[in-house]
């Protein structure tokens, strides 16, 4: 079995760039989730190009991609109305000493989208933005905790929150100290962390909405808690930003936070995040003001135009929510389609696609129900080997029905490899080479 796969699947190159690629850059990549401790030895290790839901590596491999750039790609790769604004922009220069008008033409687009927004300020990842909102929320509140929702997976790479990880060489104790959690879903929780810490939180962090839909009353609860208490409510919604709805998951259940951040799909791909929020915890940020001023966010690059001309162009395609629906339609059908096969081959209590259909994903459960990371990788395996690559599922308005049928298809051959692997209660003989690893783990 193994040899059969050795000779279906030409990795060559991929496989001489991992060792080059590794040698200079540790890890060989520029975020964990794109390791090879997260993808089966027998997968791409590269990507060279991609056009709407399709990729190439550097074999020559053609790929349906479900993995959409770690989910900023968000209209589809090389989306022509995005790279024909990029286009005109990149002739006119990237960077200059002033502001370019496209930051406010970006701002006014994002306040006149997302409940939150009153003023916005741009940044190029993630990370910068939530540790800019969690430090626009301690210098407002002058209290120095942070609590953070514990069932969602990442915040930032910045202390406060990667020092509440396993993975937190390198923080202080000190800063360690200073994150609190509370689980989703359990409005009663983050009462009890709020009493216990009265007087002390400046934040609560969280996504609106991740795996599962927020239970009717707890995103509301969660508004109600952080005003009782004086605390800022930070919502992070780079993944749910757009993807849920043009307006942000927050416009979606109704609750409005009081700062919230955006990255990924904002620009389609290009590098664009946004701290969006009330006008005066923003205005501190500020030049008009006697406050004490906060050094909010200073990046030589938050302003480069080329990125804001993809935002801009990103959101006109997205704000009338069309592409939106199509995202939540084509998740049920792959989530539907997905779950009758898996039923099909008697596999239901071992494989299932669960979650939002904007956002849903796979479990592998082994033959005692425990989380099989080995099955996991095996069925990365076998779809890869049928030209679908689906690490995690992060649905584009270009995917078609035609995409989830390809997908289906892939999976259908998966599942008898599954099921050998299942009856046996081992990928051994099945699976080439080590299975995944958790990203957020202390040892290699
Ligand atoms: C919910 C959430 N917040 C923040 C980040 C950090 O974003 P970035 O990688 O752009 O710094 C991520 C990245 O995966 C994320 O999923």
């Amino acid at each position: 079995m193994i040899d059969d796969l050795k000779t279906m699947l030409d990795f060559t190159e991929s496989n001489r760039l991992r060792e080059r690629a590794k040698h200079l850059i540790p890890a060989g990549v520029h975020t964990y989730s794109k390791g090879d401790d997260q993808f089966p030895q027998l997968s791409p290790g590269f990507i060279v190009r991609g056009k709407g839901t399709k990729v190439w590596d550097p074999d020559g491999n053609e790929f349906l991609d479900w993995g959409m750039g770690l989910r900023s790609v968000i209209l589809g790769h090389a989306y022509e109305p995005v790279l024909a604004a990029v286009r005109e922009q990149l002739e006119l220069g990237s960077n200059f000493v002033r502001p370019s008008p496209l930051e406010a033409d970006v701002a006014e687009l994002l306040v006149d989208l997302i409940p939150s927004a009153e003023m916005v300020k741009f940044a190029k990842n993630g990370s910068d933005v939530t540790t800019a909102a969690v430090k626009l929320a301690r210098a407002f509140t002058g209290r120095d905790l942070v609590v953070r929702c514990q069932d969602q997976p990442f915040y930032s790479v910045n202390d406060w929150f990667i020092g509440d990880t396993p993975v937190n060489a390198g923080v202080p104790q000190a800063i360690q100290a200073l994150t609190k959690r509370f689980r989703y879903n359990d409005a009663n929780h983050l009462e009890q962390v709020l009493s216990e810490y009265r007087g002390q939180v400046a934040c609560v962090i969280l996504e609106p909405a991740a795996t599962t839909a927020p239970h009717p009353g707890f995103l509301e609860r969660v508004r109600e808690l952080t005003q009782i208490h004086g605390v800022v409510l930070i919502f992070d919604e780079m993944i749910s930003g757009f993807r849920w709805h043009p307006q942000g998951a927050q416009h979606y259940y109704g609750v409005t936070p009081d700062l919230s951040t955006f990255g990924k799909a904002l620009a389609n791909g290009f590098a664009l995040s946004a701290l969006v929020g009330r006008r005066d915890l923003m205005e501190l940020g500020g030049l008009d003001h006697d406050r004490e001023r906060v050094f909010l966010l200073s990046t030589t690059n938050g302003g480069e135009t080329h990125s804001l001309a993809a935002a801009k162009a990103t959101i006109e395609a997205m704000r009338d929510g069309e592409a939106t629906r199509r995202i939540w339609a084509t998740g049920q059908k792959l989530l539907e389609g997905f779950n009758a096969l898996s039923r099909e081959f008697g596999l239901a209590d071992h494989v299932r696609m669960e979650g939002l259909a904007c956002s849903p994903y796979q479990i592998f459960l082994g033959p005692a129900g425990e989380v099989d990371l080995a099955l996991r990788t095996l069925y990365l395996q076998e779809t890869i080997r049928h030209g679908v690559l689906v690490p995690y599922i992060a649905i584009s308005a270009a995917h078609s029905d035609l995409d989830v049928e390809h997908t289906l298809e892939a999976s259908r051959k998966a599942m008898p490899v599954l099921l050998e692997a299942l009856e046996r209660g081992s990928t051994d003989g099945l699976l080439v080479g080590p299975a995944v690893k958790p990203v957020f783990r202390k040892y290699n």
